[in-house]
């Protein structure tokens, strides 16, 4: 029903992630060099910077206003510590929930005042069966890699990586979550700054 592979690290899958990953490496530079422009204008985000860049991401990637959308498995997550969704929610095969249990039963397109009260953004729902944009469990690196990588990304360019990332209402949320959520604690201003700059490194990854 909810055809994800697990995506939790063992070894041989590591070892055989890593082949992959160094196979996809040149496809990855060719995706990435759309905005990544001539040699001289390219050193106007060196390496260094676009990695420091990249810390900043991920570190609101990490955070559970994130991660709780872009869980390992097929449940969505709640609260500060990582737990499983109540209610047994699952993704569905389109993120928006199993037929009888559909995330807009109780996600409005705001946030319901009250603790513990559902939160709300437009569309809420978690990314497809098919194209789940993992961020739990993901090292800097592999999340790095995933993340440029169009066949992993939902077929974003960089600029379109920052797009959603400076304006998608699901992401903006994440500094507005409603009652007794803590917001992503990067402000929003540094994080859209970092998003940019590390685009414009050509998604510089850690090796
Ligand atoms: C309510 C669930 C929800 C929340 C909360 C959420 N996301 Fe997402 N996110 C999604 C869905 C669904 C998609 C895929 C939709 C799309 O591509 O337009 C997505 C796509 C993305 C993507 C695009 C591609 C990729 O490679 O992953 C990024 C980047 C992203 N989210 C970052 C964030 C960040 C940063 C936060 C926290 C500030 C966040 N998300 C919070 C549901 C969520
Ligand atoms: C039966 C009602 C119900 C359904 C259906 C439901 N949710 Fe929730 N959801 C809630 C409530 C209530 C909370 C708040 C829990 C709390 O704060 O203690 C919540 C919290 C969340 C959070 C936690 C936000 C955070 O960062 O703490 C996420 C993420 C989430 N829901 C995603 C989803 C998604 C995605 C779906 C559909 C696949 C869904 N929910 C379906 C009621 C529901």
């Amino acid at each position: 029903m909810n055809p994800a592979p697990n995506p939790r690290p063992r070894t041989p899958f590591l070892l055989a992630s890593a082949a992959v990953a160094s196979l996809a490496l040149a496809g990855i530079a060719v995706q990435c060099s759309s905005p990544r422009p001539t040699e001289p204008a390219r050193a106007a985000v060196a390496d260094a910077d676009g990695l420091r860049a990249w810390d900043v991401v991920y570190g609101v990637l990490q955070h559970p206003r994130c991660v709780n959308c872009h869980p390992a498995g097929n449940v969505p997550l709640q609260g500060e510590h990582l737990q499983l969704h109540a209610q047994n929610v699952q993704r569905g095969v389109d993120g928006k929930g199993r037929f009888d249990l559909k995330c807009a039963t109780c996600h409005t397109a705001a946030n319901t005042p009250g603790a513990h009260m559902p939160p709300g953004a437009p569309n809420w729902h978690l990314p497809t069966a098919a194209m789940p944009l993992v961020f739990e469990g993901k090292s800097k690196a592999e999340l790095c890699r995933q993340m440029r990588d169009r066949a992993q990304n939902g077929d974003k360019t960089p600029e379109q990586l920052v797009e959603h990332m400076t304006h998608d209402p699901l992401v903006l949320w994440g500094w507005s979550p409603g009652e007794g959520r803590a917001p992503v604690s990067t402000p929003q201003a540094a994080f859209a700054q970092a998003a940019r700059t590390w685009a414009a490194s050509g998604c510089a990854c850690p090796e």
